[in-house]
């Protein structure tokens, strides 16, 4: 812009100043906004302030407080701790009744470590204690508080049986198979490595995950809380935050899950003194659901219209499984 000579030097220009305004402001909205949506993607069982490292958002596990990364999935002892503390304060879940509480192993106020792992033995109230496995399923007789775990053992092994609800036709088993992967891998950030296989005989899906002690590094999504995680997507009761329901399709299809059981299968036997275990049968534990009586039990999550009902059914070894799908 070319000034003529003896002119009044201009105003000082807006520009810089405006600018300098709009900043500000767009900082402020920016930070507002990072508040407003300081929640857990990963984990809705939290609460949520600017009380991170920088006033950054943090989120803390309802029950027992314990800093959680929202970037992964929460460990299940987190997850079912917190599930029982909002039982008790009556956000939103049904009280269970002083049965429910006796009779399901499933649902139990656990300890869990420093890294949110169940701690191997647990004890309630009264001073009943039990050993767990890694997906917080009790092992062993329960005991008094003289009963000692000395070490948490690891599920290394979890079936996931499905029944879905008639589609159409049969689902294409390699299409499911692929749909099956990417749900485990895109919302459970399950490595794909530890989806060992998917079976498929209309209308039972088996999903098999597989993941030892030397083969999870740490980072690693445990199998355990993918399970979990999905467990409750089945049941309607999704731990994400606002990112809806699980919704698989194949082909365009919708997958409805009408019946699951889960197996889990621990690298050493479970310790009940009232059964003798198949010694080839290295750990079939499944339970999760009322009380064990002989032969192994398994939980069933029945589907959203059922949700939260378990039952006892009569567990079949993995073999007899596969031979009978359906039942
Ligand atoms: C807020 O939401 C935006 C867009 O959904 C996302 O990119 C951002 O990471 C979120 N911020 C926090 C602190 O969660
Ligand atoms: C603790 O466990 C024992 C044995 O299962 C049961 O009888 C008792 O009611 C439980 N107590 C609580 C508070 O859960
Ligand atoms: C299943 O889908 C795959 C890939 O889309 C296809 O190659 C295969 O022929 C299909 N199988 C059947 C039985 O339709
Ligand atoms: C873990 O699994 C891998 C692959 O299946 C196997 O090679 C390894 O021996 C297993 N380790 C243990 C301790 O079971």
């Amino acid at each position: 812009m070319a000034r003529g000579p003896g002119l009044p030097p201009p105003p000082p220009r807006p520009l810089p100043l405006l600018l300098l305004l709009l900043l500000h402001l767009a900082a402020v909205t920016r930070h507002a906004a990072a508040q407003d949506n300081c929640t857990c993607p990963t984990n809705k069982m939290t609460v949520c302030g600017p009380d991170g490292p920088g006033g950054r958002c943090q989120c803390r596990a309802l029950g027992s407080g314990a800093v959680v990364d929202c970037t992964t999935l929460t460990s299940k002892c987190l997850l079912l701790k917190a599930r029982m503390s909002s039982t008790k304060s009556g956000r939103g879940l049904v009280r269970p009744s002083e049965h429910a509480i006796v009779d399901n192993d499933g649902l139990y106020d656990p300890d869990c470590d420093q890294e949110g792992r169940f701690k191997a033995r647990q004890c309630n109230q009264t001073s009943v204690c039990w050993c767990v496995n890694s997906v917080g399923v009790r092992r062993t007789d329960k005991g008094d508080q003289s009963l000692r775990c000395d070490e948490l053992v690891r599920t290394h092994h979890i079936l996931i049986d499905l029944r879905h609800r008639p589609a159409a036709r049969a689902f294409n088993h390699s299409e499911l198979d692929a749909a099956l992967r990417r749900l485990f891998r895109d919302r459970y950030r399950l490595q794909p490595r530890f989806l060992a296989a998917v079976h498929y005989e209309e209308p039972t899906i088996q999903i098999e995950l597989r993941q030892n002690s030397s083969q999870k590094v740490p980072g690693d999504v445990d199998i355990a809380d993918a399970a979990y995680y999905f467990e409750r997507d089945i049941k309607g009761e999704s731990l994400f935050a606002g990112s809806g329901d699980m919704d698989v399709r194949v082909r365009g299809e919708p997958l409805h899950v009408e019946r699951t059981l889960i197996y889990y299968l621990d690298e050493q036997p479970p310790q009940f003194s009232m059964k003798r275990l198949t010694p080839g049968l290295v750990a079939v534990i499944v339970v999760v659901a009322l009380a064990v009586v002989a032969g192994v039990v398994v939980l069933v999550v029945s589907n959203r219209r059922k949700a939260g009902k378990y039952k006892k059914v009569e567990a079949k070894e993995l073999g007899e499984l596969r031979n009978a799908p359906s039942q």
